[in-house]
């Protein structure tokens, strides 16, 4: 058992609600102390996956194990797991105080020892000064590490985090993104982390799950997906902006049964490059500049260059793909060949 712990195993997981199918056969394994990230649009059935390994709502078919377990038959409250939800779910009545004491008084720890977790708690989540506002007297970003520290008192072999940082504004995002980081290094705990945002599924999980339409696409680390993705979906959903796919391959020169791929910082502004292009428009990003291209068939081309790419829109140019960065995906299934 003790080996066991900490490990999520989903084996065919499907749920519906009415006409909606959220998840069409999920298969996942989580590895003990493993940070893994869930990424997908949304209603790609992100949350469904939480809720039922929490307990929450029940499949129509498939299997949950926690620590080795079949959870069908768990409570939510018996289950070893603690979840965050993008809204927090603080109790609105309760101080933070409250909030934090509740959980360990339904599992009745003592008094004076329960007082002490939360004051740990607290302290390692810098929201000691916080313990008698009311949830309403709190920003969002104070109210995500009140839930944060409510989960980790749970003392659980697996969080469960709800898009948490995503009511955050940009700053805070980017500092909580790196608190989680150094929390999950210390506690090494077990993390599935939901997110819709590309960046922070790269920067923060080990590995990269990414899900579309009730079903996995592809897991791996975040690089690995990033380079080789497995189908046509996922190599436009990672990437910013995102891969440009040629249908039968045309300008990038392929045949007819493959779409061909190639991202925009794959794709050079060279003199003597094969591609001739018209550029449309350039967006200067400050430390990058995204040049927008057309070539005579209409194929659209994004290209990434340097801050000062020293083209206008009018301009004919040419590019040059690097060879060795094209992808190949099979023109019916999408999937990498
Ligand atoms: N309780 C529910 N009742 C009806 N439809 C639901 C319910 N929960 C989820 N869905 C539907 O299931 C799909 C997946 O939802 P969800 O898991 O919340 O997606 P995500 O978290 O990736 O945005 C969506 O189409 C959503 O509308
Ligand atoms: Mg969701």
């Amino acid at each position: 058992m003790t080996d066991a712990r900490g490990v999520i195993r989903l084996e065919g997981l499907r749920r519906s609600y009415g006409r909606v199918t959220a998840l069409d056969g999920v298969d996942l394994e989580v590895r003990p102390g493993e940070l893994i990230t869930l990424v997908g649009p949304s209603g790609s059935g992100k949350s469904t996956i939480l809720r039922l390994i929490a307990g929450l709502d029940r499949p129509d078919g498939g299997r949950v194990y926690v620590d080795g377990q079949d959870v069908a038959r768990v409570p939510p409250h018996r289950r070893a797991v603690a979840m965050v939800f993008q809204d927090y779910a603080l109790y609105p009545h309760l101080t933070v105080r409250g909030n934090l004491l509740f959980g360990l008084q339904v599992r009745r720890v003592r008094r004076a020892e329960a007082e002490r977790r939360v004051r740990a708690a607290a302290e390692r989540l810098a929201i000691a000064d916080l313990l008698d506002r009311y949830p309403d007297q709190m920003s969002g970003g104070q109210r995500q590490r009140v839930a944060l520290a409510r989960a980790l008192l749970r003392e659980p072999s697996v969080y469960l985090l709800d898009e948490p940082l995503a009511s955050l504004d940009a700053p805070l995002r980017f500092a909580t993104r790196a608190d989680l980081l150094a929390l999950h290094r210390e506690l090494r705990t077990t993390t599935i982390h939901v997110t819709h945002d590309q960046h922070e599924a790269m920067t923060l999980g080990e590995r990269v799950v990414v899900l579309a339409g009730g079903r996995v696409r592809q897991v791996g680390p975040p690089q690995q997906v990033y380079d080789q993705p497995a189908d046509t979906f996922v190599a436009g959903f990672l990437g910013s902006p995102p891969m440009n796919l040629v249908p039968g391959g045309g300008v990038l020169g392929g045949k007819a049964d493959v779409t061909l791929g190639v991202r925009p910082e794959d794709l050079a502004l060279d003199a003597r490059g094969p591609l001739a292009v018209t550029v449309e428009a350039v967006e200067a990003l400050g430390s990058e500049a995204i040049v927008l291209t057309r070539c005579a068939d209409g194929t659209r081309l994004t290209v990434r260059t340097g801050p000062r790419p020293g083209v206008a829109p009018g301009d004919e140019v040419r590019l040059r793909p690097d060879p060795a960065r094209l992808h190949r995906f099979d023109a019916t299934t999408g999937l990498r060949r």
